[in-house]
């Protein structure tokens, strides 16, 4: 039986600033165990459906509803549960400067009352989100010392040390050479595959979506292998494509390479 609860739904939703609209009447919806990879040109509203997700921004018509509940009037109070249930990578990182990579991928184990990390199992828990991403070496290191693919790393591991049932990445490739990259990407498929949080990815590289739409995470192996249609991994993968603050498509990998629509086929890598 698949499982239909719904993760993310948006319906009709405006968010504007200043009256000029950032996203307008943007309706889409995201159940258990799907995921979704999300494009769109530099100001086309990528990031503005990631906050407005998570209630950072809230819409001026329209409806959110994360985790089935309707969040678009709801306190910010009345939130902090629900998004504690949210794993966020933000552009660029944004690892806090002054803390080391232990203390970094702790912070939302220790300052999300919802997650209810008993603290003398934050340490391990620390330990294996960053030893799943390769890390497992920097715990007293500082973001300074690390490289910008490492800093990417600690990012995910960040962002996954809850086990969030849904995990946000704002382009997590951006500013990385090709195989650095591509070595972000295997992660988020690896995360994807061992948790089975529904990902939620802006990306300005369609490989990246390719990646997650072509390929599964392989314990036996603990690489990337090809993924077959049938593959829960990648069933309920689609992509959505954003255009000066409006949804224009959505759709799978192979709608999407057979668009004929100049602005989505612009996206397609040709080979
Ligand atoms: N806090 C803000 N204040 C004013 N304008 C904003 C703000 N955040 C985003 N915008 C505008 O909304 C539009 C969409 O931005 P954004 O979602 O960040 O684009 P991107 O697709 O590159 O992530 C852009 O025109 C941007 O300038
Ligand atoms: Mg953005």
């Amino acid at each position: 039986m698949p499982n239909t609860d719904s993760i993310l739904r948006f319906e009709k939703v405006t968010v504007a600033f200043g009256g000029d609209p950032a996203i307008e009447d943007v309706s889409f919806e995201i159940r258990a165990g799907e995921s979704r990879v999300i494009l769109g040109a530099a100001g086309s509203g990528k990031t503005v459906i990631l906050k407005t997700s998570v209630g950072l921004l809230r819409p001026d018509s329209g409806r959110v509803f994360l985790f089935g509940q309707d969040i678009t009037e709801m306190k910010e109070q009345d939130q902090f549960d629900l998004r504690a249930r949210v794993g966020m990578l933000f552009q660029e990182s944004a690892l806090f400067d002054s803390l080391n990579i232990e203390e970094n991928v702790a912070y939302p184990l220790l300052n999300q009352k919802a997650v209810n990390c008993p603290e003398d199992q934050v340490h391990a828990r620390v330990e294996e989100a960053l030893t799943f991403v390769e890390l497992g070496h920097t715990l007293e290191k500082f973001p300074s010392e690390l490289s910008g693919g490492m800093r990417r790393r600690v990012g995910i591991a960040r962002a996954n040390v809850t086990e969030p049932a849904m995990v946000i990445y704002d382009s997590p490739t951006a500013g990385l050479d090709p195989i650095t990259a591509n070595n972000i990407m295997a992660l988020i498929v690896k995360e994807r595959d061992v948790r089975h949080a529904t990902t939620v990815m802006v990306t300005q590289r369609f490989q990246d979506g390719a990646i997650m739409a072509r390929y599964k995470y392989d314990r036996a192996t603990e690489t990337l292998v090809a993924a077959t249609p049938g593959d829960a991994s990648i069933a309920g993968l689609k992509f959505l494509v954003m255009k000066q603050g409006r949804l224009v498509f959505e759709g799978t990998l192979a709608e999407m390479e057979q668009s004929k629509d100049p602005y989505i086929s612009k996206f397609v890598l040709r080979n």
